[in-house]
């Protein structure tokens, strides 16, 4: 993978989550665990590139983002479709799902994971995280999504790098 100026992303990003899918690591190479997202933002904060994700607690992942500085999400070619929905169903608490779907990580920036199958990753420091406020969310919201109260955690992160296996 080559690193890339951000500058050159010209994708568009609601495709890329929607119906890609991206896969959230959190972690070092040493220990580490991921999750398939659909729900997710980029854009510009205290003059920086960010990358905003929402994560529930009940997530394994979200132990992982809570104690570690970094993180990234990778995007995958097309055919990976199948593996990525295997792993936003399946629990890294229950099995080694990275190694069901063959994926080969490899270590990034401060030993952050990405995957030697990835066509897209973004690297992120860890800037800020907070729970949503029930409070503020709307009804029809809470009643389509919240019915566990499992409300979610936004990690804003810096992009600190982005790397990609086209040219
Ligand atoms: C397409 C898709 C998108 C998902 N998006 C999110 C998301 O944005 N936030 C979230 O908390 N869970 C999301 N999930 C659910 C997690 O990926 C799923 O619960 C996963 O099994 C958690 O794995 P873990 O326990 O190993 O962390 C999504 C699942 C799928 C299939």
């Amino acid at each position: 993978m080559k690193e890339k100026d951000i500058a050159t992303f010209n994708e568009n990003f609601f495709d890329l989550m929607e119906k890609d899918y991206g896969l959230l690591t959190a972690g070092t190479i040493d220990n580490f665990n991921a999750m398939t997202i659909s729900w997710g933002a980029i854009g510009t904060l205290w003059r920086r590139n960010t990358f905003t994700v929402y994560v529930r607690p009940s997530r394994f992942t979200y132990h992982f983002l809570t104690k570690q500085d970094y993180f990234t999400i990778s995007y995958f070619p097309k055919s990976f479709h199948d593996k990525l929905t295997y792993l936003g169903t399946k629990s890294g608490r229950d099995e080694d799902k990275i190694k069901k779907c063959n994926l080969t990580p490899i270590a990034v920036k401060n030993n952050a994971v990405t995957y030697e199958e990835a066509r897209l990753t973004f690297v992120c420091r860890k800037l800020y995280e907070a729970d949503f406020l029930p409070d503020s969310i709307p009804e029809t919201v809470k009643n389509r999504f919240y019915l566990q109260k499992d409300y979610h955690r936004l990690f804003i992160g810096e992009i600190v790098q982005v790397l990609s296996s086209e040219d």
